[in-house]
């Protein structure tokens, strides 16, 4: 089964939402892949249940294994962001659906065969997941999402501006680009070019970054 691979992201944002889960809470791990995220929280803060779903039907059969090894009980299920969700409310959303310029996903060792339709600047799904979350959320419910330096970051920070009073940075880690990916060193600067990437050259390396927030005190609808 081809599931996405754990990778920094999935560490950073287990290490930015130990502090915060409660055992209480009812915890949704959106953009599951192998259930590794929302089950090492649950884990650590001591949840006994957590929600997580992901495009990838591939994972149906992983998290249930995961859900097992943990000894934790995952209601997972199948769908495209928020569709497996009609009126259920969380009080913690951790958002990892695929957030990399899609041009850059398909050069990537990290999309073997896994859905990544995020759109040029990489930001598609991301700012759908912080548009909706309001609808998905209790009243002081929060969402975790990462930003990856290889999307464009502006253009998501002004998106969850939008819908969250308040967007904290919690993590923040630099990673040098895979030596598998430097032969796409000019689509990289073209991207740059376009604010769909940000990167810093440095002793023949590319370095990038990703980012953890925060997003609380969703904006409600009007009307
Ligand atoms: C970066 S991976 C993260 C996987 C997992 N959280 C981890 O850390 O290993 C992104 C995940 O988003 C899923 N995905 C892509 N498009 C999606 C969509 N529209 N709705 C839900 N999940 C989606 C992919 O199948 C993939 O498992």
């Amino acid at each position: 089964l081809k599931v996405f691979k754990p990778n920094l992201t999935s560490a950073l944002l287990i290490e930015a939402t130990v502090p915060i889960a409660q055992d209480h809470h009812r915890l949704l791990d959106l953009g599951s892949g192998n259930g590794n995220v929302g089950l090492e929280i649950a884990k650590k803060c001591g949840l006994n249940r957590i929600f997580s779903s992901d495009l990838d039907d591939a994972t149906g059969q992983v998290v249930a294994e995961q859900s097992i090894n943990y000894g934790i009980e995952v209601d997972h299920r199948i769908g495209s962001l928020f569709e497996p969700w009609c009126s259920e409310k969380f009080d913690l959303i951790i958002d990892d659906v695929s957030g990399v310029a899609e041009e850059i996903a398909i050069i990537s060792p990290w999309f073997n065969g896994v859905p990544c339709a995020s759109g040029e600047s990489g930001t598609r799904l991301v700012a759908e997941v912080l548009a909706q979350s309001k609808d998905y959320l209790l009243p002081e419910g929060q969402i975790i999402f990462p930003i990856i330096s290889l999307s464009n970051r502006e253009d998501l920070l002004q998106v969850a501006g939008k819908h969250f009073r308040d967007v904290r940075l919690l993590r923040r880690s630099d990673w040098p680009l895979p030596p598998s990916m430097m032969p796409h060193l000019d689509l990289m600067r073209k991207l740059k070019k376009l604010g769909y990437a940000n990167f810093t050259e440095k002793f023949g390396m590319i370095i990038c970054y990703t980012e953890i927030y925060i997003g609380s005190g969703f904006v409600a609808a009007c009307g």
